[in-house]
């Protein structure tokens, strides 16, 4: 299930079957704390190796539904117009947070959360050298957005399985719209 500005949910209303809150250390409660069940015991494995390299990851923001992607967007729309509002945040039903495969994560401290200055936290680094091991890749990364649609997130991982992440990562493929070749989808249709 690949997720991007020409491929939306479907349906958009959709709900993982699976969701589960996963053993790991939380920055949210509710809904922001659930993952879908493969998503959650990658995630389970991957905090514990960070922890076992001194490193705390915190989840900060899990599955999002529908309702919640629409007030999430909303706010930025409001307080940044839709155009700017559209290079970080999904428009509803076009959110990979909905579908219960991707987080964001947050560092042991909570410094430079959803900030630019995240990419040089303890956290950030390691996900971004370890996260393929689990079967997670940085979903969009820096100055790809012409591909994903979406500025750098460093904190923002999707699971897509230990063996395509480590396939992506030793070839050098940033995108998983390069990777599956499917094509750019840099705005909404
Ligand atoms: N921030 C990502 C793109 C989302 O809203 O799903
Ligand atoms: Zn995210």
């Amino acid at each position: 299930m690949v997720v991007n500005k020409h491929r939306a949910l479907s349906p958009a209303s959709y709900v993982p079957a699976d969701l589960v809150q996963p053993r790991v250390r939380l920055a949210v409660s509710g809904e922001a704390a659930l993952l879908n069940s493969t998503t959650a015991a990658a995630a389970e494995k991957m905090f514990a190796a960070a922890a076992a390299d001194g490193v705390t990851l915190t989840l900060a923001s899990g599955y999002r539904s529908f309702a919640t992607q629409t007030s999430t967007y909303g706010s930025y729309v409001s307080s940044q117009g839709q155009a700017e509002a559209d290079t970080v945040s999904a428009r509803p039903g076009y959110s990979e947070h909905q579908t219960g495969w991707s987080f964001d994560i947050g560092d042991g401290g909570g410094a430079c959360g959803f900030q630019p200055c995240f990419a040089e936290q303890p956290a950030a680094v390691w996900a971004r050298d370890n996260a393929h091991r689990f079967g997670f890749v940085v979903r969009y990364p820096w100055m790809f957005h012409a591909i994903t649609g979406y500025y750098y997130e460093p904190w923002h991982l999707r699971f897509i399985g230990p063996e395509a992440a480590t396939d992506m990562k030793s070839r050098g493929i940033a995108t998983l719209e390069e990777y599956f070749g499917l094509e750019a989808a840099p705005a909404y249709r």
